[in-house]
């Protein structure tokens, strides 16, 4: 994390593009933003690439003209407007589709375009940082991804380390939120051992949330691994369970289940852990996402298939 403040700082004193690599929840946004305020020059626009989409994902982008459609009554300046003289963060960049990509791929070369039904040129003078949990040379090399767009935004890369990479960090990170969320709470050696142990899958943010839920719990000031979230503790169970060979290991074949045969349709086991993840996260589909192991875009198409 050192070498990644003092990349921060080099960075910010550049106006090149920026790639933003790493895991749900790292702090590719807090990194982004860093790296803008240290000469903050301008606004610092998010463009969310996973929440728009088609259409009104480019006048979104590029605002668009009076009668450009219906409704149009005034001209909107879009989010490539508002972002001149400062940074345009594209979030999630690895979700944005196939045409959008050959768009936002023409206004990189030429710093201009054109509002949704509006004829004149625009041009906005903004610095590109973009951000992705997802393998962008993979997806280049899967088609997915555009390669010259990839060329455009990976001048210079950052690349975020999960926070189970650096479990050292963990008691540190853990007292920051405590002074900010906590009321003299404090963790005791076993819990926080607990803490280091675990795996993380949400990062930072699953951390943060993680101290927020033991405050709210408890009165404190002593933190022990018993007044810890039960799914932290039952998750490092379950995972050693796995680990020492499942059920298997105990002479069952599978749990009892409809019509006799043992055997639960698929579709049920998913839903039930879609449910309990929404559950255990409190709704947060971005860390319910990171810890099922799917894109949050596949859990928002599950949820909506299993109509939950
Ligand atoms: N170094 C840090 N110190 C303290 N808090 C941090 C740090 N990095 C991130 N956080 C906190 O963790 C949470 C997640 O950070 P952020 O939104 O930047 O992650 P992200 O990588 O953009 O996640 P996602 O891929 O899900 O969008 C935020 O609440 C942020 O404040
Ligand atoms: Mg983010």
């Amino acid at each position: 994390m050192r070498q990644v403040h003092s990349q921060v700082t080099k960075m910010g004193k550049s106006r090149f593009p920026v790639l933003i690599l790493g895991e749900t929840g790292t702090g590719k946004e807090v990194v982004a933003r860093a790296i803008h305020n240290t000469e903050a020059r301008g606004p610092f626009v998010v463009v969310d690439c996973s929440s728009l989409v088609g259409p009104l994902m480019e006048s979104e982008l590029f605002g668009y003209a009076k009668g450009a459609f219906t409704g149009a009554h005034n001209q909107k300046l879009g989010l490539l407007d508002a972002a001149n003289g400062g940074t345009a963060f594209f979030d999630e960049i690895g979700e944005l589709p196939m045409e959008m990509q050959m768009k936002l791929l023409r206004v990189l070369q030429e710093k201009e375009f054109r509002a949704v039904g509006g004829l004149a040129q625009r041009s906005s003078n903004f610095r590109v940082i973009a951000a992705t949990n997802r393998d962008l040379a993979k997806e280049v090399e899967a088609g997915r991804f555009r390669q010259d767009l990839f060329y455009r935004l990976n001048v210079m890369r950052l690349r975020l380390p999960a926070l189970r990479d650096r479990r050292e960090d963990i008691p540190q990170l853990v007292s920051h939120f405590l002074s900010r969320y906590g009321n003299d709470h404090r963790l005791s050696t076993d819990a926080l051992d607990n803490l280091r142990d675990y795996e993380w899958p949400g990062n930072i943010r699953e951390l943060e949330h993680t101290v927020q839920q033991i405050v709210a719990m408890n009165s404190g000031p002593w933190i022990t691994p018993a007044d810890l979230p039960s799914t932290l503790v039952n998750m490092s169970a379950e995972r050693e369970f796995i680990a020492t060979g499942g059920l298997a290991s105990l002479g069952i074949s599978s749990s009892p289940g409809g019509g006799g045969s043992g055997i639960i349709p698929l579709a049920d086991v998913e839903k039930r852990a879609i449910l309990d993840a929404i559950s255990y996260t409190k709704g947060d589909r971005t860390v319910a996402a990171a810890m099922l192991g799917i894109g949050r875009t596949t859990l928002y198409r599950k949820l909506k298939e299993y109509g939950l």
